[in-house]
Order: C-alpha cells, then sequence, then structure tokens
C-alpha cells in the first residue's frame, strides 16, 4: 500500500509487519531482465525415458527417511511432456528470460562417454521453444543431479568428476551455444558440497567434513574448466555466469564478528575467492585446517577458476544469525536445513559457531523474511567486486497457499514478499548496484529436495495428481509488474 508519494520518494507501509520501505523511484530500467527459474530435477519428471540415467537424486529421494512423504522426481511437474505449455504459460507471463537447467544424466546417462541425442534434442527443442516465443534462454549446467556412476566413482570430491563436467560442458557448448543467451556453470556449489557431502541432507547425503571441503574445490575447478569449455565450443556471444547462494549474516554475543567471519569464509569467499580474486581465503585455510590440508588444490587451479564471468548469479532468500557457541547450552543448527541427517554443514567451524532463532515473520520453510537483507547483499558485493555485474537468479518464497471455491490461488504472503523484495533490489540499485536482472522462484510448485512437493514455491500452483496448471495471483502481480515495468504499489 503507497503511504505516501511526494517529491519522488515512494514509502510502502507494510501493515503484515509494521515496518516502512522507501525507494525514490519505482520503476525498472528498460533494459531490465525479468525471469522465472525452474530446475531439471525438481520439474521434469520422466526420470527413465529417452535413455537418461540416473542421478544421485534420483539414488537419495528412493532411499528411505530422506525425502519428506517419500516424495521423488520420477514425475515432478511432467515438464519434460509438458513443456511447450509451460513456455505459453511463460509467455503469457511477459518473461524477458527463463532460467533452467539441463539435466546431465540426459547428456551423458554414465556421467561420460557418448552423447544422449534424444536427451539434447529435448534441451534443443526447449532452447526453440523459448526463442520462438521471445524469451532468452538462461541454462544451467549443474543443478544438482550429478550422474550416479560419477558419485560411484567419487563424486565431487574426487577430481575425476571435474574432468567429466568439462567435457560435458563441451557437448552442450557444441550443442546450444548457438542459441542460449546465459550460461550459468553451477548453482549453489555450497548446497552441492556442504549439504551433499557434509551435512548430508542433499544427495548424495554424506558425512565426511574433509569431502565436503575437496567438493568445495572440485566444484569450483569445474565452473572454470566449464566456462574454458563453453567458451571454446559455443558459437552464438554468450554471457557466462555462476550462481552462488550468499549466507546474509548477522551476528550476536561477545564474538559476533568472529562467528560471521568463519562462517563468511566458508559460505561465500570459500566460492568468490577463487572465481573473482583468484585465491582461497586465508583464513579459510587456516580455520579448517584440521579438517583438510586442501592438498587438492593443485597449481594452476586457481587461475583455471578464476576466469572472467558477465554477470555473477545471486540466490537470496533469507538471512542467518550467528555466534559463538560458549557450551553453557546444547547447540542450536537453526541454519535454514531442517532436514539436517546429523552432520555439519560447517567444517571446521561445526563446534565452535551456533545458528540461533531468528526473529519472524516466516515462509513455509520457517526462513525469516528479511527484503533489507537482499539490499544489503547487493551492496556488499558492489562494495568487494566493483566491476562485477550481477543479476538476481532466484528469490522467492513458500507459503501454504489454499485453492479458493472459484479454483482461483490469492497468495498474498508471496506476493508481498516478492513486491519487498523487488523494492529491496531497486533501492541498492538506486545506490549503484549494477543489477542486470531479476528471476523469480520459482515458476511453477516443484520438488523442494528433502522436503519433496510440500513445500510450493511457484507462482504458478500445479496440482501434483492432475498435474493441472493455475497461475496464483502472484503470477498475475509479475506479470503486471512484467509489463509496466514499474513496481505495483
Ligand atoms: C535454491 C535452489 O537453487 C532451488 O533448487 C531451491 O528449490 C530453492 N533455493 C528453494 O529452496
Amino acid at each position: 500500500q503507497i503511504m505516501s508519494a511526494q517529491s519522488g520518494i515512494m514509502t510502502l507501509y507494510d501493515a503484515g509487519d509494521d515496518t516502512m520501505t522507501s525507494v525514490t523511484s519505482l520503476a525498472f530500467p528498460p533494459d531490465f531482465t525479468f525471469g522465472s527459474a525452474t530446475a531439471a530435477y525438481q520439474v521434469e519428471g520422466a526420470f527413465d525415458e529417452d535413455g537418461r540415467g540416473p542421478s544421485i537424486w534420483d539414488t537419495f529421494s528412493k532411499t528411505p527417511g530422506k525425502v519428506w512423504n517419500a516424495d521423488t522426481g520420477d514425475v515432478a511437474c511432467d515438464h519434460y511432456h509438458r513443456w511447450e505449455g509451460d513456455l505459453d504459460l511463460m509467455a503469457d507471463l511477459g518473461l524477458d528470460a527463463y532460467r533452467f537447467s539441463i539435466a546431465w544424466p540426459r547428456i551423458q546417462p554414465t556421467g561420460t562417454g557418448p552423447v544422449n541425442q534424444a536427451g539434447v534434442d529435448f534441451y534443443s527443442r526447449l532452447v526453440d521453444g523459448l526463442l520462438a516465443r521471445g524469451i532468452r534462454p538462461v541454462a544451467t549446467l549443474y543443478h544438482w543431479d550429478l550422474p550416479q556412476p560419477l558419485e560411484d566413482a567419487g563424486g565431487w570430491p574426487a577430481r575425476a568428476t571435474a574432468d567429466a563436467f568439462a567435457e560435458y560442458a563441451s557437448i552442450m557448448g557444441a550443442a546450444l551455444g548457438d542459441r542460449v543467451h546465459t550460461w550459468t556453470t553451477l548453482n549453489e556449489p555450497w548446497c552441492s558440497a556442504y549439504l551433499g557431502y557434509g551435512q548430508g541432507g542433499h544427495a548424495p547425503g554424506r558425512h565426511e567434513p574433509a569431502a565436503a571441503l575437496a567438493a568445495v574445490h572440485h566444484l569450483n575447478l569445474a565452473h572454470g574448466r566449464a566456462l574454458q569449455a563453453l567458451r571454446a565450443t559455443s558459437t552464438g556471444s554468450p554471457h557466462y555466469s555462476a550462481t552462488l547462494n550468499f549466507h546474509v549474516l548477522r551476528g550476536q554475543g561477545d564474538g559476533a564478528a568472529e562467528a560471521m567471519r568463519r562462517i563468511d569464509a566458508l559460505a561465500n569467499r570459500a566460492f568468490t575467492g577463487p572465481m573473482l580474486r583468484g585465491e582461497y581465503p586465508a583464513d579459510l585455510l587456516d580455520d579448517t585446517a584440521e579438517v583438510t590440508d586442501w592438498a587438492f588444490v593443485r597449481d594452476g587451479d586457481l587461475q583455471t577458476i578464476a576466469q572472467p564471468i558477465d554477470v555473477l548469479g545471486v540466490n537470496y532468500y533469507s538471512t542467518a544469525t550467528v555466534r559463538l557457541w560458549d557450551g553453557s547450552a546444547p547447540m542450536q543448527h537453526n541454519d535454514g536445513h531442517k532436514t539436517a541427517a546429523g552432520g555439519t554443514a560447517w567444517p571446521g567451524s561445526d563446534r565452535v559457531v551456533e545458528f540461533v532463532e531468528q526473529p519472524g515473520p516466516y515462509t513455509a520453510m520457517g526462513w525469516n523474511i528479511a527484503p533489507e537483507g537482499l539490499e544489503e547483499l547487493l551492496l556488499s558485493l558492489r562494495a568487494q567486486f566493483p566491476d562485477q555485474p550481477l543479476m538476481i537468479t532466484e528469490n522467492g518464497a513458500a507459503f501454504d497457499d489454499q485453492v479458493a471455491e472459484d479454483g482461483s490461488v490469492p497468495d498474498p504472503l508471496r506476493v508481498d514478499y516478492l513486491q519487498r523484495h523487488f523494492a529491496a533490489a531497486l533501492r541498492a540499485m538506486e545506490q549503484g548496484v549494477d543489477l542486470r536482472g531479476y528471476f523469480v522462484w520459482s515458476l511453477l510448485d516443484n520438488f523442494e529436495w528433502g522436503y519433496g512437493y510440500a513445500k510450493r514455491f511457484g507462482i504458478v500452483r500445479v496440482d501434483f495428481d492432475s498435474l493441472e496448471r493455475t497461475p496464483k495471483h502472484s503470477a498475475e502481480w509479475y506479470r503486471r509488474l512484467i509489463s509496466e515495468r514499474t513496481l505495483p504499489a
């Protein structure tokens, strides 16, 4: 609700938590990219069709006790068969761009070796379908669905996985590099490394702190090797990127600064250091010295990793509050990953830093809603990497949406969440942040990893029995934002 719009300053009042948000303009630049995002395993289904091999998420989701309600991605949103209708939905929303991921096991069913042409053809049709509708394809090579045979051979803690990834990147560069607008190498390598190999709440569900750090490095290396491969094979003029999920930290207590420094090193600088500065932060190496000697970092790796990127993808959902653990009470683990399988996501800091409960309001994930954290993050990235253009590759929220009697899906909390986060992005841009675009997570309700289908992030509802799609009110809100390119008040 607009409270006042004097002298160009617009004040938005939020009755939900009694806060005010001011922006001087509600208008986005004409070339700003409005998009929405999905990922292969979360939406495609068709898990064993047209030669697709198994991924670590097939294995993990079929292991009892790993995913809520024993849900799997076998069918998901059936996007593999319904992609044309989904593209029509995107066109109807007026999306400038669509961020999707390519399932590596559709391209190379065992992770190495010959190309499965049927898999390539699916993405080629998808890209053509997007272009025919005037929607720019933003393709992520890796959104967590590692071919199972590569995990059996060691997974991301093994260097050979980065070699295999470079080969896969060459295949995709040659196949789609004439048409893809933006290539993204990795999505949220933090999750792949720490949740996959440390905490174990994500596939492959291992609990090996040293392996998690080796995975960090081999994911970084895979990013650099993939950029080289994509650049060598793409015949168009695509943009290049990686997507990171930053931890926006608040600290408590006497050791607040130290607790924040430690988690910032593990979560954020472990990736931006090598990718954007060509070095691992010295404090990260110190903090983790008891876990690993980092001998897996070989001569030349950092040069390979630090290839320039055109845009840095930023995923943002909420903040985290940390403090040094004093041992007086059991350690708290409110780091947003409640499917916790008993391991730690924080090698080297797991007995030092605790994650405390955050003030609400919360989304259905239990994540606190903090739009100012997005503004702060964008400003902090600008301060750290002044020349690096940014793009919000994910932001959105899960809520327990209810279908109204007339079949519509009013989701005022999601509209409010998005409105306030888009306003935060505008505020950052007013302060000089070079933000190129914004992708809402997600286009469709989908398979939310460890939570299965219980958590709905879509601006389009999916009925998981009939697979019918119904745009929610947030989709209408987004359609209007895109057409007016001005934040609706
Ligand atoms: C991050 C991931 O990239 C995406 O796959 C996930 O569904 C959302 N965040 C929400 O948790």
